[in-house]
């Protein structure tokens, strides 16, 4: 099988460096370019958004495959063009991709399908916001912008002034532009967070192991929110909260997508709050998590090729859940400093050599007069496998701690709730 990856960063290098271990494939190719996966793969200097350059790479080199890893492409319709020219997609069309670029749509689509979310209230106009927060009185409260933001378009508001400050931020000053001119003002939500991923062949899913991200910039889950600091795999649970993450999330979202013809091929992530009543969604993205993928690809026991091309070809997928290898895997994530407002490019990397025991994915970095600089805000991922998740910490910080560039950040206690949870 001839497969192309689109995406370059941690979470596509580890999809490729996964694919790479299937017999079945003949030639992996990725773009747009990535130094450290061309150690890999076959490497194009090529946009993701580039769709007829990427169709026409697909039939001169016969590919059987197109894996798509991030929402960009996807909300962009890239599923739909490749599929028009011939070329099967692991990836949602526009139709299903929206569930990620609209919250409004996605929670509309919940509240249609009875997936459990918080309770919501979607608004158009400034002054009805404050009206409706005015008597609403209850604080917290979670304002969100419509559309994309890259994940800054939450404010959790402790106080009414907060509330109006977001208000003003998001539909009258505009600072996401368009996405802000419909809010979603949200029922706070008490609990922790967890990452449920699964593979959709249109029909049914086949389940990844669960996962639990970090969101904040610093320890304690304090500063602000970036793309994820890192990711421990798997997170365990009662069976009772487990079957219901199975039945009233992912068949509902199921139910969802074949009742209203959303031709759904590709990964669904569901972020969820585990609260007291329940796990409840808070979000719906349309592909893998970013750094989540680090930490669940290196304990899965499968063919990934085997399986995105069974999701690609629609109603192939056979098993609830996918075969797992013991142990555990913790991904660590190093950022430049400045991240996530403005991430100091440019220092030199050194210590990337590994022997086996841990891998190193390249998000932001780049290649010059041969050494890796960093080139974005967040740099590596560091992921490890160990018998115990304790074990797998130890060995990914010990990368982390060896890995130096100047200005080098990450977090010290990832991992360390679960940890703590189970003494
Ligand atoms: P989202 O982009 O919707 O996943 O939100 C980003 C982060 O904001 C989540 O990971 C949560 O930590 C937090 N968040 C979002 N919605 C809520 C909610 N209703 N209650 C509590 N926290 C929330
Ligand atoms: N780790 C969060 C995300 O991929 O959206």
């Amino acid at each position: 099988m001839n497969i192309l990856v689109i995406g370059n960063g941690a979470r596509e290098h580890v999809i490729c460096w996964k694919l790479k271990q299937s017999p079945k494939i003949k030639k992996l190719f990725q773009l747009p370019y990535s130094k450290a996966i061309s150690e890999i793969a076959e490497s194009l200097e090529i946009g993701a958004l580039d769709f007829e350059k990427i169709a026409e790479l697909c039939k001169k080199e016969n590919v059987d495959l197109v894996v798509i890893g991030p929402e960009e492409p996807l909300s962009r319709g890239i599923s739909d063009f490749l599929e028009k020219n011939g070329v099967k997609v692991f990836g949602p069309r526009m139709r299903g991709a929206v569930l990620e670029a609209s919250k409004q749509v996605a929670k509309e689509f919940m509240n249609r399908h009875y997936i459990p979310t918080a309770d919501f209230k979607i608004v158009y106009d400034s002054s009805y916001a404050r009206e409706y927060l005015r008597e609403k009185k209850s604080y917290p409260i979670v304002i969100k912008a419509d559309g994309l933001a890259s994940g800054k378009g939450v404010r959790i508001c402790k106080n009414e002034s907060e509330a109006f400050q977001a208000i003003e931020d998001f539909m009258e000053k505009k600072i996401f532009g368009a996405s802000g001119s419909k809010v979603i003002i949200e029922e706070f939500l008490e609990g922790w967070e967890c990452s449920v991923m699964a593979i959709v062949d249109g029909k049914t899913f086949t389940m990844l192991p669960i996962s639990m991200d970090h969101k904040r910039l610093n320890d304690g889950d304090e500063g602000p929110n970036t793309g994820g600091m890192g990711a421990v795999c798997p997170v365990e649970m009662d069976s009772e909260m487990f079957d219901e993450i199975k039945n009233e999330i992912l068949w509902r979202f199921i139910t969802g997508i074949v009742t209203e013809k959303i031709d759904y091929r590709g990964a669904i992530y569901a972020g969820i709050m585990m609260t007291k009543n329940g796990p409840k969604v808070l979000e719906f993205n349309c592909r893998f998590g970013d750094p989540e993928t680090q930490a669940i690809l290196p304990l899965v026991d499968e063919d990934m090729s085997q399986l995105f091309y069974d999701a690609a070809c629609g109603g192939k997928l056979e098993k609830e859940q996918v075969s797992l290898k013991n142990g555990a895997c913790a991904c660590i994530v190093l950022s430049a400093q400045g991240y996530p407002e403005n991430p100091r490019k440019g220092d030199e990397i050194s210590g990337l050599e590994t022997r086996g025991e841990v891998e190193i994915f390249h998000a932001g970095t780049k290649y010059e007069n041969g050494r890796y600089i960093t080139a974005g805000g967040r740099v590596l991922s560091v992921s490890a496998v160990g018998a115990s998740l304790s074990e797998a910490i130890e060995k990914a910080y010990k990368k982390a701690e060896e890995i130096k560039f100047a200005g080098k950040h990450f977090r010290k206690d990832i991992g360390s709730k679960i940890l703590s949870r189970r003494q």
